[in-house]
């Protein structure tokens, strides 16, 4: 079964990069926000991508107008009531996730399928707040989406088989590869590469180097494309600290202890690259 119509909820750093693989694969894109500030910052994200690789000549002008059609910027979560899916990529709180879910239960036709992009939430616990958790579903794309080949698909306990089935087939449609994940805290990725920056943030806590030092021995001692301070500020220090927190909390096991110096830095307001701010400095 072919996707059409998608919906996009939150058009953040996750949220334009979903809306723009899906509209570069043909797919009409409903791109929702609460502010229209926020999709106007996510249309321009897209579309300086899309020039960047007209200049590499992997796209002409034309195509490039084409994509941008396919993606409607909307703040009313009632389009959700004419797409085949939709892909939630809020803010990383359950609270607010719950909020956008049970409003899309009441909008959304009974077969449409509500994906998850969330990081470290329960899959299981999202589809409990709606009348349908057999069609609820994780589809957690990895940063930054339009280069990164990976889609978790994650399998809540009450997911159908046909939902994974059709959504593992979703993400082929959207050019990534799908691989089948249980509902367990930090999914795979995340719960073997957060706890190697919580470790690479100790290192330099610990005075081991400074943080050019970490990165630089693991891209050229492990061939990381990028050293994991500097991947800590592409993702947010915040959401690393709260993955941290939640593999720390569900596994139970002091091995996943956030650093201090990771939880001093981000209630310091030090994200990352989205505040300018991190292990390194941006100019914004
Ligand atoms: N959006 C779109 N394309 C981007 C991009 C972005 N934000 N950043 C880089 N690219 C593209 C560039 O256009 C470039 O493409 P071409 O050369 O084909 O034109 C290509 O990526 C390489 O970019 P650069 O030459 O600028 O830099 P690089 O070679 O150092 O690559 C990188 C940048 C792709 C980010 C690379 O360093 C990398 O793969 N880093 C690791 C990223 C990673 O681990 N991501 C997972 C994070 S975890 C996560 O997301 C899950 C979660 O829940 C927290």
């Amino acid at each position: 079964m072919q996707v059409n119509t998608i919906m996009v909820v939150g058009a953040g750093q996750m949220g334009s990069g979903i809306a723009q693989v899906a509209a570069q694969a043909g797919l009409k894109v409903f791109l929702h926000d609460l502010d229209q500030q926020y999709l106007e910052r996510a249309l321009q994200t897209i579309e300086r991508q899309l020039q960047r690789n007209i200049e590499r000549g992997r796209l002409t002008a034309a195509d490039k107008e084409q994509i941008l059609g396919n993606i409607n910027t909307t703040t009313d979560l009632g389009h959700a009531a004419a797409a085949d899916l939709v892909i939630e990529a809020a803010t990383e709180k359950l609270d607010v996730k719950r909020g956008i879910l049970v409003e899309l239960d009441q909008i959304a036709p009974p077969h449409v399928i509500f994906a998850s992009n969330t990081s470290s939430l329960s899959i299981t616990k999202l589809g409990s707040f709606t009348k349908r958790p057999q069609a609820v579903i994780g589809m957690h794309f990895f940063n930054p989406v339009p280069v990164m080949q990976l889609v978790e698909v994650v399998k809540g306990l009450a997911t159908s088989e046909e939902v994974v089935k059709h959504v593992k087939q979703v993400a082929i449609q959207l050019g990534k590869t799908p691989v089948e994940i249980a509902d367990t805290p930090g999914f795979a990725v995340n719960r073997m590469l957060i706890p190697m920056i919580n470790e690479a943030i100790f290192c330099v806590m610990e005075g081991v180097g400074s943080a050019e030092a970490i990165d630089t021995t693991m891209k050229l001692g492990a061939n990381h494309p990028m050293g994991p301070l500097a991947l800590a500020d592409l993702i947010g220090l915040d959401v690393c600290l709260s993955i941290m927190d939640v593999l720390h909390r569900d596994l139970g096991d002091d091995k996943y202890r956030p650093c201090p110096l990771l939880r001093q830095m981000v209630a310091a307001g030090y994200l990352g690259r989205k505040t300018g701010r991190g292990f390194y400095n941006y100019d914004r």
